[in-house]
């Protein structure tokens, strides 16, 4: 183990991030040990992220800004195994996030790092639990119902209201993770900026599909955390619960797996697949992901629809 001095790594990691970011991505491991990324974890990060990484822990309450909850897919894959190891390595004040988190940089080194990254990931669905090709990928969040000209709004929400009746407002935020091929191979998948010289780099023919994380109303109105992955002709591809519990999980696992292959572009889905009341629930509750689902990737192609013109892409 390399002992450097406390300033010393985070300076010089800033440089060459700054002055060889591709380099510098390469020289790094990047599979982690899960069993020894937990160990670390409940040594290191647990007093303030809690046992479970959930954030909720007594000593996480005096902190002014507190953790954010490291089992939730839509927050944790805005963030690239990069950013991640970063963030452990220099701390909140290094990397650049709000929070009272200290650099590690002085006793966990290159592999504890990339062990806790591992460890990390294992909380939540990762993107490539979707699409295990995926290079590069962008996040971007959307009110539905609330871009584009007035046409294409109230087209969002009459599919919405058609097929669930009622519409509950809270769902209409939704978050879109894009996928993408490339011809670099990675050995991570990179998070792409949002700035237009990177987004235009991104080519709508190498796009793998979309993935989100919403929930889903199972029985008794239960709220179910979800991971829903369409291919680009919205067909679902895979439909699966982020709930930690095994046995509860592939419960629901069972029922939702039933699902992929379902939906398609243009069409109004109709999932009545089930005979049984409890099956019926879940084809309406799958319903109602996929409807969302759809209508935030429609935001999402408007967008690039708009882009691409801009540049010739498209
Ligand atoms: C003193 C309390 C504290 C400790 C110890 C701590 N963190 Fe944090 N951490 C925070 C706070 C506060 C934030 C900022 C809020 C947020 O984004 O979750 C944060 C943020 C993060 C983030 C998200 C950064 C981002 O991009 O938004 C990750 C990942 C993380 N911590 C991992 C770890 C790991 C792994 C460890 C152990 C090696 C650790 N933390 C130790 C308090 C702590």
């Amino acid at each position: 183990m390399l002992k450097i001095c406390k300033l010393a790594l985070p300076v010089a990691l800033l440089v060459a991030l700054a002055v060889f970011p591709a380099a510098a991505d390469e020289s790094l491991p990047f599979i982690g040990d899960v069993t020894s990324g937990t160990k670390l974890y409940r040594m290191n990060c647990a007093v303030c992220h809690g046992f479970d990484g959930s954030g909720v822990d007594p000593t996480a309450f005096m902190l002014k800004i507190k953790p954010a909850d490291h089992r939730d897919g839509s927050l944790m894959n805005a963030r690239d195994n990069q950013m991640i190891y970063r963030v452990i390595q220099l701390g909140c004040k290094g990397a650049g996030c709000k929070g009272a988190m200290p650099p590690f940089s002085d006793s966990l080194d290159k592999l504890d790092t990339w062990d806790l990254v591992a460890y990390l990931r294992s909380l939540h669905l990762p993107i490539t639990a979707f699409f295990p090709e995926v290079d590069q990928y962008l996040v971007k969040r959307y009110t539905i119902g609330k871009m584009g000209n007035r046409d294409f709004k109230a087209g969002q929400m009459e599919r919405l209201r058609e097929v669930l009746t009622n519409v509950d407002p809270a769902d209409l935020p939704q978050t879109v993770f894009a996928l993408f091929r490339s011809h670099r191979r990675r050995p991570s998948p990179e998070l792409v900026s949002q700035e237009p010289r990177r987004l235009a780099q991104l080519q709508k023919g190498n796009k793998i599909g979309y993935v989100f994380f919403l929930t889903l109303i199972g029985p008794r109105g239960k709220k179910i955390p979800v991971g829903l992955s369409l291919d680009t002709n919205y067909t679902i591809t895979k439909l699966v619960t982020a709930m930690a519990d095994p046995g509860v999980a592939g419960e629901y696992n069972l029922r939702l797996e039933k699902y992929a292959g379902m939906g398609k572009r243009g069409d109004l889905p109709e999932f009545a697949i089930s005979r049984d009341k409890l099956g019926k629930i879940f084809d309406q509750a799958a319903t109602r992901v996929y409807m969302l689902a759809v209508e935030a990737a429609n935001s999402y192609e408007l967008e690039e629809r708009e882009r691409s013109w801009a540049d010739g892409t498209f």
